[in-house]
């Protein structure tokens, strides 16, 4: 009878223990589920600059933040936004050959471009209408060069920590004046205020035609005054985006443009949009102190090449003359590899230190170039290659489909 009453209770306690341990499952399972949610990782992502783990994700908490307006006018391209995804796929055509038994204990992304000491290849490209994303944000986007040791390029936004004293390296950017007086005065308002190099646009010669912004209504005073705040009347359109709308930037800019900068200053003039080999020989001959092989993001003419396609014809006509930046799609540190391995004394990057801002404003921007040079040191690490100096063509390979 006892034997028969512990049995009993012994089973009674089984189930007990079984619907606990079942509850418990139940519970952590659930908890799990809820963790992996898209609902609960945004949470998580959008709440902390350490929770994106890496660009990609900093776009979509920036995409989460941003007014429509802005996200689409930043990951915009051109009409059928072909040369945006061109660029993406070019980074594909290359694989990387690494080499190993190489020490690679210590890895160093120093470097000297044209007479200036670098931390890093990784440079902050020039993008307009920032203040689409927050007010002042050309000065943030500044700062945050500052801090993270970044070399920035842009138009505006340098001059208030450069008059501090403070050790940015800047390069102004520009799309050119439309004669020379201005181009001279350009040029000295420049060295006079601190810039170590001219990046001229030379792809800018028109307004392209953004489907997306055409689409969304966009209105290109937005990108002084930012986006419509909810509740706020409706704008006077200053200049709104129209489909294929012909609109002037620089339609008479050539050539003699370096020898008038050149007459003023002596700065190092780099010339940002060639594509054709035929154009970095000119380049060479004319002058230019470098060349930056761009698309613009995607964002000028549809159909244009992939930057990392463009880029081997470029470096060998260019033959080691001068030095050729390059930028276009590199949202990691392995793209960048490729970049540098491909003949790219350095790198510029657009949207990356956007979605950074858009993300998080200046935290989000030095997270972003923290993480990008992050990985740019481990991917050389994990490809042999202890210096900028000791990587070569050899590393990259055509990838065979
Ligand atoms: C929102 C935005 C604005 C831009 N504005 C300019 C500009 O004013 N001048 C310029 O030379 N390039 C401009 N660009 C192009 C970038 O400098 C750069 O060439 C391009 O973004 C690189 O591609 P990535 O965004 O894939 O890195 C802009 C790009 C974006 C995304």
């Amino acid at each position: 009878m006892r034997v028969r009453v512990s049995l009993l209770q012994a089973l009674r306690k089984r189930d007990m223990i079984a619907s606990v341990m079942n509850r418990r499952t139940a519970l952590s399972l659930f908890a799990a589920h809820v963790a992996a949610s898209p609902l609960m990782k945004a949470d998580v992502m959008d709440q902390d600059v350490n929770g994106p783990i890496n660009v990609h994700e900093f776009e979509e908490v920036a995409k989460r933040k941003l007014h429509k307006l802005a996200y689409d006018f930043i990951a915009g391209g051109v009409e059928d936004e072909r040369t945006l995804r061109a660029n993406i796929e070019a980074i594909g055509h290359w694989d990387l050959v690494p080499r190993v038994m190489v020490d690679v204990t210590n890895v160093d992304l120093s470097l000297e471009l044209f007479g200036q000491k670098l931390d890093s290849p990784i440079i902050i490209s020039p993008t307009g209408g920032k203040d689409l994303v927050m007010p002042g944000a050309e000065e943030i986007v500044a700062k945050a060069a500052l801090n993270s040791k970044t070399l920035l390029c842009s138009a505006t936004g340098a001059k208030k920590l450069l008059d501090a004293g403070e050790p940015l390296q800047w390069w102004i950017n520009g799309i050119g004046q439309p004669n020379k007086a201005a181009a001279v005065n350009f040029a000295k308002r420049t060295e006079d205020g601190g810039g170590k190099a001219i990046v001229l646009t030379v792809d800018n010669a028109y307004q392209s035609n953004r489907d997306r912004n055409n689409r969304n209504r966009f209105d290109y005073g937005m990108m002084r005054m930012g986006p419509p705040k909810p509740g706020e009347a409706p704008r006077k359109p200053i200049n709104p985006a129209k489909a294929a709308m012909w609109l002037p930037h620089t339609p008479n800019l050539t050539w003699d443009y370096i020898d008038w900068v050149r007459s003023a200053s002596n700065l190092p003039i780099i010339l940002k949009g060639i594509l054709a080999p035929e154009d970095a020989e000119l380049a060479v001959q004319r002058g230019a102190s470098g060349i930056s092989v761009s698309n613009h993001g995607g964002r000028q003419l549809d159909g244009a090449i992939g930057s990392l396609d463009a880029l081997p014809d470029v470096v060998e006509a260019v033959a080691g003359r001068i030095p050729v930046l390059v930028d276009g799609g590199l949202r990691r540190g392995n793209d960048i590899l490729k970049a540098l391995a491909l003949g790219a004394r350095a790198v510029l990057v657009g949207r990356a230190p956007l979605w950074g801002l858009g993300a998080f404003g200046q935290p989000g921007v030095e997270r972003v170039m923290w993480m990008l040079n992050a990985e740019l040191k481990l991917a050389m690490a994990l490809a042999g290659q202890p210096k900028l100096s000791t990587i070569t063509r050899r590393l990259v390979r055509k990838h065979v489909a």
